[in-house]
């Protein structure tokens, strides 16, 4: 190709880039932009060391008893126990466990805590241990869903949520549930409380040890409660069905008086 003939095209080319806009010239030769490495990451801002922000001490049982006190019926009150963040052990639940059965039932049944088949099914005692619940019940013509409403029961448990490997409820995380149980107790206002095992009898009689305690009516918040093998402790030891019947025999006079 001749000298003349490049100028010629060079020329042409330049009036055709004039044309479309192109006023200067930035670099000598050209550039091919994607041809580029990438230009190296800008060095991170180093952020200023600040001094840590003191967090304001929270009390878990006071929030509670904030939260319980706020409650003025039970669907308050379940929202509120489903609100509460200050118990570890509602991480691990699937689902919060309120109650179950008739809120005015004359008889209110406390448990322990929700096992698996419960925190899948949001109800209280519907596994193993319900199902020997319910027919100690039927034993003395109670039940959750019973037709008579003078015979039916109100269940619940001292906590709402599963417990990780279904350990026990510690006394700190009892003591945190503590005052919504109390509050459940007052807005459902049973004629006669029944506490199964040693977790409830910790929680609202501050004691433990079930095989002396059971049979013994005793009272909490002023209303008669009667302390009874958990049906989950029943199911393992048949042998004390025969203390479980006569508690249920004491139940059931007690509730013709
Ligand atoms: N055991 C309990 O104490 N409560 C339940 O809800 C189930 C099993």
């Amino acid at each position: 190709m001749d000298s003349q003939n490049t100028y010629w095209q060079d020329r042409a080319a330049l009036e055709w880039q004039v044309e479309l806009g192109v006023t200067d010239a930035i670099l000598d030769a050209p550039l091919d932009r994607y041809d580029l490495e990438p230009a190296p990451a800008k060095p991170a801002a180093v952020a200023e060391p600040t001094a840590p922000v003191p967090r304001p001490e929270v009390d878990p049982v006071a929030v509670a008893h904030a939260a319980a006190a706020a409650a003025s019926d039970l669907p308050a009150l379940a929202a509120a126990m489903a609100a509460y963040e200050h118990c570890e052990i509602k991480r691990g639940a699937r689902n919060a466990v309120f109650a179950d059965g008739h809120p005015d039932a004359r008889v209110m049944i406390v448990g322990e805590a929700p096992g698996r088949e419960e925190d899948r099914a949001g109800k209280p005692f519907v596994g193993q241990a319900g199902q020997m619940l319910d027919r100690m019940l039927a034993a003395i013509d109670l039940g959750r869903a019973h037709v008579n409403r003078t015979r039916a029961v109100y269940i619940t448990n001292v906590m709402p949520w599963r417990p990780p490997s279904n350990r026990t409820p510690d006394a700190d995380e009892i003591a945190m549930m503590l005052p919504f149980l109390h509050r459940h107790i007052q807005l459902a206002d049973p004629q006669i409380i029944v506490l199964m095992g040693n977790t409830p009898c910790q929680a609202l009689l501050g004691q433990k040890g079930i095989t002396t305690l059971r049979g013994n009516w005793t009272e909490v918040l002023g209303k008669p409660c009667l302390p009874m093998f958990h049906p989950a402790y029943l199911l393992r030891n048949t042998a004390a069905k025969r203390e479980a019947w006569a508690d249920l025999l004491s139940l059931n006079a007690r509730l013709k008086t």
